[in-house]
């Protein structure tokens, strides 16, 4: 009998501790009330992790949200989940698959059909851990994904965020491990370096971060503002791809403490809440944010000459056509 109490207290003790441990790294929730009433955004990746949450809470809000996935099959999955969470929920599944340029031209030309503007973007989908490979363009797959394809997508989207007539926001989830990147503007695909996927996700998510800080920079107009958002560390299915996620190594042990140790995709997506409802963000044209907060982003983003090639490169890689390329700098000072 004593020993079975024991355990029990062992247990409780255990379970009283997870708890506490869960809570404090559980991040800042955003508890602001603003309405989204009449909002139409696009967000990317929004099957799953902080997309899909995110996604959640707007719909709540009241906004028209467009589930832009990869897959068809887990779009309408989430389509019909959010409709389950929330009856009312305004929201729709769109095709898009950001490693080919083709798909990205082929769903902004639908959402032009179907949409007359838009009011908020927010670029979440990425990948990382993924061996080495390529996009329909040639590209590795995390520079491909993470960065050129939500720059192609936010470019030809940019007349649309002008039709809202009120102010628009372009969202960027970034991370933090840009403070890691070595990036080598010759050599984006890794052909005269060894691949290391850790690196090319680190690169890619540098090259979005300076882009994006540098396109705001470039707006010839001020009712657009972009935020890029470090989610934090959060457990999500980000890393599928690595091979020791499915060892029993990691399953057994070491998952159960990523768990606890990290934020959970709700509180993940708590500063993305944040940047497409608070009228803080409003008044800034591009700012860095975490926890719920501006912050200032090390200083390798604001490396001129790193911006500069970074820039060039990335036009010189989206093979835009005259007609896009003409449109495009009504909006930006190149
Ligand atoms: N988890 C973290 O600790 C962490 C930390 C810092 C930053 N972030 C960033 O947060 C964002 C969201 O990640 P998450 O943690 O929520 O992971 P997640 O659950 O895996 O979500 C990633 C989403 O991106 C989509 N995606 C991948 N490749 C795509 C493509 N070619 N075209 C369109 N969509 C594609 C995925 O679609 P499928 O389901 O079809 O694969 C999925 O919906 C990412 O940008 C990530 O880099 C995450």
């Amino acid at each position: 009998m004593d020993d079975i109490e024991s355990i029990l207290c062992w247990l409780a003790l255990i379970v009283f501790t997870a708890c506490l441990v869960k809570k404090s790294t559980s991040g800042i929730f955003y508890n602001g009330s603003e309405s989204l009433n009449g909002k139409v955004i696009i967000i990317t990746g929004a099957n799953s992790g902080i997309g899909f949450e995110t996604a959640l809470e707007l719909c709540k809000r009241g906004a028209k949200v467009i589930l832009a996935c990869r897959d068809e099959a887990r779009g309408l999955n989430a389509m019909h989940s959010i409709k389950l969470a929330f009856k009312c929920a305004n929201v729709e599944y769109m095709p898009l698959d950001l490693s080919s340029y083709e798909s990205i031209r082929g769903f902004v030309i639908l959402f032009k059909r179907k949409h007359g503007y838009l009011n908020i973007l927010i670029n979440n989908a990425g990948i990382i851990f993924v061996p080495h490979m390529f996009s329909k363009e040639g590209i590795e797959l995390n520079f491909a994904v993470n960065h050129l394809g939500h720059f192609l997508l936010t470019l030809l989207l940019l007349p649309m965020l002008k039709c809202s007539n009120t102010h628009s926001r372009i969202i960027l989830i970034s991370s933090l491990t840009y403070i890691f990147s070595n990036i080598q503007v010759g050599d984006l695909n890794f052909t005269s370096r060894p691949y290391n996927s850790l690196q090319a996700y680190a690169d890619s998510k540098c090259a979005s971060l300076a882009t994006f800080l540098n396109l705001a920079k470039k707006f010839t107009f001020d009712d657009v503002s972009i935020s890029c958002v470090d989610p934090g560390i959060i457990f999500s299915n980000i890393g599928r791809d690595a091979w020791f996620m499915s060892s029993f190594f990691y399953q057994v042990l070491c998952r159960p403490f990523t768990w606890l140790a990290f934020k959970g995709t709700r509180a993940g997506a708590q500063t993305s809440i944040y940047c497409a409802c608070s009228k803080d963000v409003e008044t800034k044209k591009g700012g860095f944010y975490s926890e719920c907060e501006q912050r200032i982003p090390w200083p390798i983003v604001f490396d001129e000459n790193l911006c500069d090639s970074v820039w060039k490169k990335s036009f010189e890689m989206l093979d835009l056509t005259e007609v896009e390329l003409a449109s495009i700098s009504e909006h930006i000072d190149f």
